[in-house]
């Protein structure tokens, strides 16, 4: 049982690592964006607020966020056999409400895995999936806002894994494969 978190500015390959991952360690992936994209392309009552924050470049409101996650682990925990959480904690309020969660399933989480991109190539890699994704956020003025809020709201979670001894800053610049490998030594030490 390993449940990790991913993490790291948009773009920096959260997803693509994600599918690696899950696929070699048989984990679940729970992506906090891709359950509001769904609610999106539903067009439910959620999905259209979450929008008008996404769309924006902004986060959604934590509480929102809390109680989505919340639902999703209780309802999972007894069946998986850990989870890689894919865009969640996000802040700080995020982070804590995660620990207290997790305590009262009787789990933790190992690690929080921080991939470290240059801004310039997170630009890049965004605007060139914003080509074909029809993400409402893979636009240059949404991108640098995402980029503005990450380092506000966003990085200051990695200092609250830092105090607690379960965090790894990952080089996430160089091809899929290279990266992957550097998670798995990580991964590795962790499922021992
Ligand atoms: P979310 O969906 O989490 O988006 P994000 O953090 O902005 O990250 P992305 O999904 O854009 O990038 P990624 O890191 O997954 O990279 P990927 O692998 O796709 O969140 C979207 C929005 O939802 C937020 O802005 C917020 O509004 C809301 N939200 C979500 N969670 C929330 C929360 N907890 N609280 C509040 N609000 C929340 O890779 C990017 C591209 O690069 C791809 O095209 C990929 O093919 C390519 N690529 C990947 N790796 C490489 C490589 N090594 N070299 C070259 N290209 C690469
Ligand atoms: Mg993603």
């Amino acid at each position: 049982m390993l449940n990790i978190i991913i993490c790291g500015a948009p773009g920096c390959g959260k997803g693509t690592q994600s599918d690696l991952i899950v696929e070699k360690y048989t984990l679940e992936h729970l992506s906090t964006g891709e359950l509001l994209r769904r609610e999106i392309a539903e067009r439910t009552e959620l999905g259209l607020i979450a929008e008008s924050y996404i769309v924006n470049g902004n986060l959604v409101p934590d509480k929102m966020i809390i109680d989505i996650l919340s639902k999703s682990i209780e309802e999972q925990a007894e069946e998986i056999n850990g989870v890689i959480l894919d865009g969640f904690p996000r802040t700080v309020a995020q982070a804590e409400a995660l620990e207290i969660l997790m305590n009262g399933v009787n789990k933790e989480i190992a690690v929080l895995i921080d991939l470290k991109v240059d801004d310039k190539e997170l630009i890049c890699r965004l605007l060139k999936r914003g080509e074909t994704s029809g993400r409402c956020d893979d636009n240059l003025e949404t991108i640098k806002k995402r980029l503005e809020v990450y380092e506000m709201k966003t990085a200051p979670v990695s200092e609250f894994y830092k105090k607690l001894n379960r965090y790894a800053a990952i080089d996430g610049m160089g091809t899929i494969d290279e990266i992957f490998a550097r998670i798995c030594t990580v991964m590795d030490s962790k499922v021992q």
